[in-house]
């Protein structure tokens, strides 16, 4: 498993340079984009977790792309990427900054109890833990019926390039699918068009929880 201080080091030390580079690649454009293209049904004053925030990029995307929340939080281990995504709430025109909880924490001991969220989004973090345990934990904090928008690194000549710079390992595109079906069922699968620099790196899954009998 990789080293979590290690991690929460590495991000500490590359957080201006790893937002300016989402910001170059216009990352928020295609997360708007893509959560604007789907029917999300999350009902009145949905709560919503980003699981690995960073510096914030999926939870302005969700506000760009005009969903009402009651509440966010922006969940990452490392202080320094929840410093720099504070900063980006307070001073974004479209979100609300006193709706979003920053936490610092770890993405396989959510501070929070069982069923509590109604979307959680989750975009490059899952490969710093074993995927089994991290949609296990994403799962048991979802609603029945909770959404959740997976975006994995997917594996290929750039997915390689990351690895190596961010040191977190890709999973492949059948483990996600096979271990994803114990808690959800998928209920969409989107790749970037390659016009979009997310699209070089990323896919998306977008999964709901299971109710179970
Ligand atoms: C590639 S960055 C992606 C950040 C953000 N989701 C985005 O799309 O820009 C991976 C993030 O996962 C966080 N991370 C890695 N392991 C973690 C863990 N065990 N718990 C919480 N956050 C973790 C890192 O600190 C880093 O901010």
């Amino acid at each position: 498993m990789i080293d979590e201080a290690k991690t929460r080091r590495l991000y500490d030390r590359i957080a201006d340079v790893h937002n300016v580079a989402l910001k170059v690649n216009r990352y928020r454009h295609s997360v708007t984009k893509y959560l604007r293209s789907l029917n999300l049904d999350l009902g009145p004053d949905p709560l919503v977790l980003d699981a690995g925030s960073g510096t914030g990029i999926q939870t302005l995307g969700l506000a760009s792309a005009g969903l009402n929340l009651k509440r966010a939080i922006a969940l990452d281990i490392s202080p320094k990427s929840l410093h720099v995504a504070r900063e980006q709430f307070r001073k974004d025109r479209v979100l609300e900054a006193r709706k979003i909880d920053v936490i610092q924490g770890d993405i396989l001991e959510f501070p929070f109890g069982d069923n509590t969220f109604d979307l959680a989004l989750t975009c490059g973090a899952l490969e710093y833990v074993p995927l089994d345990k991290g949609l296990e934990e994403i799962a048991r904090v979802l609603k029945p019926g909770g959404k959740l928008v997976l975006i994995p690194v997917k594996p290929s000549v750039v997915g390689t390039v990351l690895e190596v710079l961010y040191k977190f390992k890709t999973h492949k595109v059948d483990d996600v699918k096979r271990i994803a079906l114990r808690h959800f069922n998928i209920v969409g699968n989107h790749t970037f068009p390659p016009i979009e620099p997310m699209g070089w790196s990323k896919r998306i899954f977008l999964l709901e929880k299971k109710i179970k009998p």
